[in-house]
């Protein structure tokens, strides 16, 4: 059997995989016909991290008119902070560049403190607030927005002090 560990683009074939980690990670998961019906779409994209050949940590995005939207990331909670979805997200950052987009943008529950410092850490500042946006608890969303090309210099800055 071939192990696959690492970075991958995922596609429609790995949608179980990518349902079981969503159920372990959000109170209100994607089900496998929002994946599917996703995964139909050119704009969709899915990159997952994968030990001993099981998907730990995804990013979902969609990626048109130069932004990408950041739809969902999560890492297994047997697999936190070992910097899955930091790496996960600045990867994502890195292939919009080389796309041409400018920008990226994503929602976040108000209370959903793990998420907001991972956007923060990788400079992702807080643009606007949709009041009461997720229906199931009436929180609010705070969109988050970055700045695609600055991105890169401060990446390429910190790559340089981290050798
Ligand atoms: C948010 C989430 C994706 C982070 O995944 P992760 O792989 O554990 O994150 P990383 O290890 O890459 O952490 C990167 C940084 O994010 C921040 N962070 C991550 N988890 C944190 C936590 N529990 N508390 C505080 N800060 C946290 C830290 O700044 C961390 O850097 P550090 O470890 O050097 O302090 C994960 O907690 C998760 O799957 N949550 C449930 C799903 C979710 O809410 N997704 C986001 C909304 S779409």
């Amino acid at each position: 059997m071939t192990i696959r560990d690492g970075f991958c683009r995922l596609s429609a074939a790995d949608t179980d995989e990518i349902v079981t980690l969503e159920k372990s990670c959000f109170s209100t998961p994607w089900t496998e016909e929002q994946f599917n019906l996703a995964f139909k779409q050119k704009i969709f994209s899915v990159f997952g991290f994968r030990v001993s050949d099981k998907v730990v940590a995804y990013i979902a995005v969609y990626h048109a008119a130069g932004e990408l939207e950041i739809l969902n990331i999560a890492t297994h909670p047997d697999h936190r902070r070992r910097g899955y979805a930091c790496k996960l997200l600045s990867m994502m950052l890195q292939v919009a560049a080389q796309m041409g987009i400018e920008r990226a943008l994503l929602e976040v529950r108000r209370n959903n403190h793990p998420a907001i410092n991972l956007y923060e850490h990788l400079g992702f500042e807080a643009v606007g607030v949709r009041k009461g946006y997720y229906r199931d608890t009436g929180e609010d969303a705070i969109v988050y927005s970055r700045d695609i090309v600055v991105y890169n210099e401060s990446l390429d800055a910190q790559i340089s002090e981290d050798k």
